[in-house]
This record gives structure tokens, sequence and C-alpha cells, in this order.
């Protein structure tokens, strides 16, 4: 889980023509995974997540657009908005929803209570309803817009989902902000779902089984492999030994939130999370050798030689016999003829010497 490959999106072989390569699922796994995705800056706000699921790369079914990372069936709870041929946005803020603004200007991007509006079917939705509603661009010229330079409205309208991808709901979820800055802070994530949803692309739970899941959490404003994964984990509904025991209760998903701070009911698993797909796997082992990718940050051509890679195959040594995870760790190899290279937290973002999204291959 640390390496990936390097034709993965965003991988210095990966072509955006390629699609959106970027989940490989062991040969032998022939259904798909259930992904509840709670995007909590996106539909939280609407008291809403996203349920999508992750299928194999090749003889998918789904969307057919060469990824492996699909929405549900229905609609989920957001349109993205278009611009037309003279780059207008499709929607602007409805001022009769705003104390009177069109849009907000760029430079209070970071402060502007404006983050997101939503269509006719999600103004009560949520606990800031009544929300900011997007309406049409022309229909806001016909009521007086004069847009100027750095107007700004959100990129996505938020509306009810619909169907299987519109069924997981996020009542509860509140964020903390930490003193001194509004932008930071603690989530506290709470979404819901029937066991059984009855729908064909979601994973029915029922009593007396144990499941394999696993978490992410995407933040800092990263895409593609950026985000930190946990290790794969069990979980148990009323069923055997799993790490996870699932708590049955009353109610349902609409109802008062339990009191998750009663330990004694609702046991506390701490998880630590890393950071998967470090670098790719051809990288480590020395196979990119010789190669050089240009980092289109800097334009400069880098080395694909990993000083490791002989140590590894022909010694057996692993990471931590030449890294440390952070810094401040003492060097100390498990194994006899490793040597430092260096911490990750150092290293890690060097990514095989490209940084940046989308390196060119040369030529
Ligand atoms: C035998 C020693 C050795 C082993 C084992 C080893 N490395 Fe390295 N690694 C190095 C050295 C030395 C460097 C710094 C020079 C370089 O880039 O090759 C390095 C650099 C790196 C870098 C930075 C790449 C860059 O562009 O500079 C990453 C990432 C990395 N190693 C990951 C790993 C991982 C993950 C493992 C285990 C799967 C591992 N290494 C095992 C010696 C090792």
């Amino acid at each position: 889980m640390i390496t990936c490959h390097d034709n993965s999106r965003a991988m210095p072989e990966w072509c955006h023509e390629d699609g959106e390569v970027h989940k490989y699922l062991p040969d032998d796994v022939t259904g798909r995974l259930d992904m509840w995705h709670h995007r909590l800056a996106r539909a939280n706000p609407i008291g809403l997540s996203d349920d999508q699921w992750v299928g194999q790369r090749t003889g998918d079914e789904g969307d057919g657009d060469g990824g492996s990372r699909h929405g549900d069936d229905g609609t989920g709870p957001f349109a993205t908005a278009t611009t037309d041929d003279d780059g207008n946005p499709q929607w602007v803020f409805d001022p009769a929803t705003t104390g009177g603004a069109f849009a907000f200007p760029f430079n209070e991007l970071w402060t502007s209570p404006l983050r997101n509006f939503v269509d006719d079917t999600a103004e009560d939705l949520g606990p800031n309803a009544p929300n900011p509603v997007g309406i049409d661009y022309a229909d806001a010229i016909a009521m007086g817009y004069e847009p100027s330079e750095g107007d700004t409205v959100p990129r996505r309208r938020l509306r009810m989902g619909e169907g299987s991808r519109g069924d997981i709901t996020a009542f509860g979820t509140t964020f903390t902000a930490s003193a001194g800055d509004p932008l930071f802070g603690r989530w506290d994530s709470n979404i819901q779902r029937q066991l059984d949803t009855g729908n064909g692309d979601d994973t029915a739970l029922a009593d007396g089984n144990i499941y394999n899941i696993a978490f992410s959490v995407h933040t800092g404003m990263v895409t593609v492999r950026d985000h930190h994964v946990s290790w794969s984990y069990t979980m148990s509904l009323n069923g055997g030994d799993a790490d996870f025991q699932a708590v049955k209760i009353d109610g349902t998903g609409t109802g008062t939130l339990p009191d998750f701070s009663d330990t004694d009911q609702f046991p506390v698993m701490d998880l630590n999370l890393f950071l998967p797909g470090i670098t790719s796997y051809e990288f480590l082992i020395g196979e990119n050798a010789g190669l050089e990718y240009i980092d289109p940050a800097t334009g400069n051509a880098v080395d694909q030689s990993h000083a490791g890679s002989a140590g590894m195959l022909d010694q057996g040594l692993g990471c931590r016999d030449c890294h440390t995870a952070a810094s401040s760790e003492t060097f100390d190899p498990p194994n006899a003829g490793g040597f430092n290279g260096g911490a990750m937290e150092a290293l890690a973002g060097q990514r095989g010497g490209v940084n940046t999204p989308t390196p060119l291959p040369p030529g």
C-alpha cells in the first residue's frame, strides 16, 4: 500500500486520456466495494453524503469512462456548474437568499459566508437552512445583475440526491473551529444508511456477518493519492471476532444521535492513518533507473534511481532498515546492512523526484 504504479493517475506515465486510473483491486476481487463518500465541504451543508462504489478497472460495468470509482445509480447531492461560450457561470446566487448578493468578490474566498448554494430541492435541508439558492445566470441578468471582474460563485449546486446514490445522510456532523483560526478545527462526522438499502450497488449488511472495512481522510485541499488511509479492518455486526464490534441502537437516521461520548457503550478505537502510494513500485525496486521525467514545476529532469533498491532486492532489507518515519527519530535499523537514507517525513514528498501533479513523460 505504500507503493503505486508509474501509470497511476498523476504519476509520470499517466496521460489524461487514460482516465482516472486510481484504484487497483487484487485480481481475485470479483464484486464491488461499497464506498461511503462523505464530502464534508461539499454536500455536508445540506446533511447529505455521497454513495459510490469501486470496481475492477478492467471489465467494469459503470460509466465507461475508464475510471474505477463510480457513483451509485441515481443522482448525487450536487451538480457541477458549466460555463457558457462567453465564460459566464451557469448559476449565480439568488439575491433574495443572500441579503442582496449575486456573487462575492474573489478576495473574500476564505472569509465569505457564501460557501455554497442549492437548487429548489435543497432549500430547507441541513442545519443552516434556509440555504442560499443558485439561479440561472440569464435570470440574474434579467433581475439587473451587473457582473464585475472577480465575482465568485460556488462550482457546485447542491441538491437532494435521488435513488441509490442519495441514500446516505450525514445528520449531526459538526465542525468545531480551533481557537484562532476558523478554517482549522475538528470534524465529528456522522453518517447514516439503512443496513440493507435494497439497492444492488450497495453492500447489504446483515446480523452475524463480518465485513472488511477501511477508512480514508482527505484533507488539506489535496487530490488523487495525497490522502490518508487506514489498513483494512474487520467489522462484526452482532457476529464473531472482529476489530470493530458494531453496536446496535434504536432509532432511525434522522432521529436524535446517540451520546457517542459514552465510551462504555461506544468504545473508542484509534486508527493510525498513513499516506498511500508514496512512490511507484518500479521506482523502489530500481526498474526506473535511467528513466528521466521532467518535473513540470521546475522544468528539471528528475533522476529515477532509488539508492535502496539493491539492498531491498539482494539483501532483503526493508524500508525501516534505511529510513525513519520522522526526522526526529533515532535511526535504528532492525537488520544489518541498512544505512540511514533519510526520514520518510522529508523524502515521501519527493515521490521518486516528481512531486507535482501530472508530470510529463519525456518527448
Ligand atoms: C538499502 C537502503 C534502503 C532501503 C531498504 C530503502 N531505501 Fe528508500 N532510499 C534510500 C536512500 C539512500 C535514499 C536517498 C537517495 C535516493 O533517492 O535514492 C532513498 C530514497 C527514498 C525516497 C525518496 C525518493 C527521492 O526521489 O529521493 C523514497 C520515497 C523512498 N526511499 C522510499 C522507500 C521505501 C518506501 C522503502 C521500503 C519499501 C525504501 N525506500 C527502502 C535507501 C533505502
